[in-house]
């Protein structure tokens, strides 16, 4: 007997090594015991190998390892025997994964589906509870109970979709913890760890039952997709069943209601929200009055956090107009756009394109810093639609007063702004676009863009580009290069 040693339940690493140099080794699949470190007694410590010594290649289709990699996450102890019994026999058996109806690789088809399934109801059922230390930094911590070795294979999705929030999985077996920049995996936790309930949680069931709908409600569907035993971690399971048994008579009442209006709020929104070249209203005559009225702008939350309003900066009669995204954490101290560490390299990509940037106005598409605190951090977050939508109203104001030739979104929060679509910024970089009133508008990326990309290669590339998008503005309006009289 050939003892394999793994470190982990779900170390397709370490299997796929051991694998590959047993079968070169000729070791049959009935000669290894394999052993996960840490479960149960490791009773073949001592145990003598005897190897063949002449390899054979080993060489495997390549569906084969996307098969394995899913089944080693199986709970089956079985299953790292099984993977070596199919790698052995698709060294003769080349079509071996064709054949559905094989026990082997039936058997492994339905691991797979199964945690596949499992990776999915992670992804769909955890629910981060807010949680706060001494110094005030929050993070997110969520309980879940998968049924396999999931943890690692679903992390990317978790950092993806949360990466500007510090949060932790815990689960039995395994743990995930995320500051914001680093993944780390731990063990398992126990559910007294686990956080209970908070206010998030207390807006979630309200949202939930809002948007339930009895009229569209299908019970079966709705245990096959949310199986009840992940019911006991999720806020919302209590309410199910009042909700189930109350379907019908909702159902009825709306259907003897009146159809509804849509709110009276959706209209006063569009009518807060003018096209970037709207009429200027009678009270603001002048750039400067536009500038005094912002500092008191209230026309989306943002003005609550923020410390100031941060205002476009420039000659009125500036030919060109650059707008950002929204001040960043620098800026929202010093009341001016652009001074920050994405201002540092905006001077820096306009020197080398030739051009002046005291000939130009510069802006953002939003005018207050929208942050969340993170100790005594505050951490950059995007605008939201909303926030964007309300204030077109003020680069509608700047673009009407200093009337450019020419207006360069930088990124897309800009390029939405001025627009009034959400569009790709890739596509709109390479057309000549015009705005509704036909000012001509160039489309590129944020300078905080390159300060995000993490190799030193693509930031070199990256930021030769935007340096040529520049440019193509100095050919477009020769008035804003150094070497033009002013
Ligand atoms: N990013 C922006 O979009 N604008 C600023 O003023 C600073 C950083």
């Amino acid at each position: 007997m050939v003892v394999a040693r793994l470190a982990h339940p779900a170390d397709f690493e370490g299997w796929r090594e051991q694998a590959r140099a047993l079968a070169q080794r000729w070791v049959l699949p009935e000669d290894i015991a394999w052993h996960v470190a840490g479960e149960g007694p490791d009773l073949f410590a001592a145990m003598p190998r005897r190897d063949r010594e002449d390899l054979r290649a080993v060489s495997v289709p390549r569906a084969f390892p996307d098969l394995a990699e899913s089944v080693i996450c199986h709970s089956d102890p079985g299953r790292f025997a099984l993977l070596y019994r199919l790698l052995w026999r698709l060294q003769a058996e080349r079509d071996l994964l064709k054949v559905v109806t094989d026990p082997d690789i039936y058997r492994a088809e339905a691991m797979a589906r199964s945690v596949r399934r499992d990776i999915h109801k992670m992804t769909a059922f955890v629910r981060f509870r807010e949680v706060a230390d001494e110094e005030g930094a929050v993070t997110y911590v969520a309980w879940f109970e998968p049924e396999h070795h999931i943890v690692e294979r679903a992390a990317s999705f978790f950092v993806e979709r949360f990466t500007g929030m510090r949060w932790s999985i815990l689960t039995p077996r395994r743990s995930l913890h995320w500051d914001g920049e680093t993944l780390h995996v731990a063990a398992g936790a126990s559910r007294l760890e686990a956080p209970g309930d908070d206010a998030v949680e207390a807006c979630w069931r309200t949202y939930y039952a809002s948007i339930f709908n009895p009229a569209r409600l299908k019970v079966k569907a709705m245990k096959a997709e949310m199986p009840v035993k992940y019911w006991r971690n999720l806020p919302e399971a209590g309410l199910i069943s009042s909700l189930i048994a109350d379907a019908d008579k909702r159902t009825q009442e709306m259907v003897r209601q009146a159809p509804t209006l849509p709110p009276e709020r959706h209209e006063r929104m569009a009518r807060r929200a003018p096209a970037v070249s709207a009429e200027l209203p009678e009270e603001i005559g002048s750039l400067a009055e536009a500038r005094i009225a912002a500092a008191d702008c209230q026309r989306c939350g943002l003005y609550r956090c923020a410390t100031q309003t941060v205002f476009g900066e420039g000659p009125q009669d500036a030919p060109v107009v650059f707008v950002g995204e929204q001040p960043g954490d620098q800026e929202d101290l010093a009341g001016k756009p652009f001074v920050g560490p994405a201002g540092k390299l905006f001077d820096r990509a306009l020197a080398e394109a030739g051009l002046d940037r005291s000939r130009a106005y510069v802006t953002n598409a939003v005018k207050h810093f929208k942050f969340e605190q993170r100790g005594k951090r505050r951490i950059h977050q995007r605008p939201n639609a909303g926030e964007v939508r309300a204030c077109r109203f003020w680069v509608a104001q700047e673009l009407a007063f200093i009337r450019p030739r020419l207006v360069v979104a930088l990124g897309a929060t800009a390029l939405q702004a001025l627009t009034g679509k959400a569009g790709s910024l890739t596509v709109a970089r390479e057309l000549e676009l015009k705005l509704e009133d036909g000012t001509a508008l160039v489309a590129t990326v944020h300078p905080s863009f390159l300060l995000r990309v993490p190799d030193e290669e693509t930031k070199e590339r990256e930021l030769k580009r935007f340096i040529a998008d520049l440019q193509r503005v100095g050919q477009m309006v020769p008035e804003m290069r150094r070497d033009e009289a002013a």
